[in-house]
């Protein structure tokens, strides 16, 4: 069995007390493997930073345990924390947090001096990590004179500088441009996966998820499954983007629940809706246009793909209301995408 690096057990934190309390993370659990590298997203004020900080020993949680190698860092007094998050963490935070009076150099070796390390041999190791990570030329620069990309690499040399066991990113490609911004999380996967490093990043960023080993979902503090769904645009069903086939036209993806349906829409162009349809999809479809048919206006259909403001967000065939065999199979949980799914697709 591989050993953890990290692991949560029920981690709950509340702020405050009485009826102005927050319970921002509610008995969150997760175990990080060593080199892994796990996203976690979520909407604004779901928890994530809260949930980091205290991953990375930053808050203690009210309940729960976190354990980094076998540590119990969540049962550490006050005083053994802060070596412990010296050479332990590597902590990525959105505004990089650089210090302004200090050149490139100084910003990483200082981080390696203070775990103890002499002014000399500090300043070798971080020109070393510097000029690998593409910033040789930049050592003497002050970091307001670097671009966001520059800034992000220095971050990254000052969390990488003392050896941690745990790479933590708040949101690290925020401010960052696409390509700019996936190049970083590359060179963070490839850190992880060489060194054995383990990483941790929250991000809102959908673009960085195909770097990630795992995405995690948070919402009001716990995580929740992410089933990613999007309508079939042949028979309407609401269909599981991950597992579904999918073809692309005019620049978009269409996803379907068969080859059967992608290969209709395929041949029929984007004449969608005069097409004869196959097997149970056909017989899903009939039934959907014959309880349009129908003459109470709550039992039209849903023309309206996008409910929730999503593409794909609104996955219901049929309305509530409509009974027979598309509301059976509408009314299955996997087809109601959650709020949380909604937002997250949301463009
Ligand atoms: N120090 C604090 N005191 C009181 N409430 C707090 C504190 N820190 C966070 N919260 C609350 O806890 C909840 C979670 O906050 P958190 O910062 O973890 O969210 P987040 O998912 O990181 O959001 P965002 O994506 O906007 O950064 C929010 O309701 C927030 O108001
Ligand atoms: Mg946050």
């Amino acid at each position: 069995m591989t050993a953890l690096t990290l692991d949560v057990r029920d981690a709950s934190k509340r702020f405050g007390d009485g009826e102005t309390a927050v319970l921002a993370v509610r008995g969150v659990s997760l175990a990080v493997a060593p080199g892994e590298v796990v996203l976690i997203m979520g909407p604004s004020g779901s928890g994530k930073t809260t949930l980091l900080s205290m991953m990375g020993a930053l808050l203690k949680p009210t309940d729960g345990s976190i354990h980094l190698d076998g540590i119990a860092i969540s049962e550490l007094s006050e005083g053994q924390l802060p070596d412990i998050r010296l050479r332990q963490f590597g902590f990525i935070f959105q505004d990089f947090n650089l210090l302004s009076a200090l050149s490139v150099l100084e910003n990483v070796a200082l981080v390696a001096e203070l775990a103890g390390l002499r002014g000399r041999a500090a300043r070798e190791r971080a020109r070393a990590l510097l000029t690998d990570l593409g910033l040789g030329e930049r050592l003497d620069f002050l970091p307001e004179k670097l671009s966001g990309g520059e800034k992000q690499r220095v971050a990254i040399a000052r969390a990488l500088i003392n050896d941690p066991t745990l790479i933590l990113a708040d949101e690290p490609t925020a401010n960052l441009d696409s390509k700019i911004g996936h190049e970083i999380m590359r060179l963070r996967r490839r850190i992880a996966k060489e060194q054995g490093r383990s990483v941790v990043i929250v991000s809102h960023d959908q673009r960085i998820r195909d770097i990630a080993d795992r995405v995690l979902w948070l919402e009001d503090g716990a995580f929740r499954d992410i089933v990613t769904m999007a309508t079939d645009p042949v028979c309407e069903m609401a269909v599981e983007r991950e597992r579904a086939v999918s073809a692309e036209r005019d620049g978009e993806t269409y996803f379907f629940c068969s080859r059967g349906c992608r290969d209709e829409f395929n041949e029929a162009g984007a004449s969608r809706g005069d097409q004869q349809g196959h097997g149970l999809h056909q017989l899903v479809r009939l039934a959907a246009t014959f309880l349009a048919r129908r003459p109470t206006p709550a039992t039209s259909r849903h023309e309206d793909r996008s409910t929730n403001g999503a593409p794909f967000g609104g996955a219901d065939m049929v309305s509530d209301a409509g009974g027979g065999l598309g509301a059976s199979i509408d009314r299955s949980p996997s087809a109601r995408p959650t709020p949380g799914e909604a937002a997250m697709h949301g463009r």
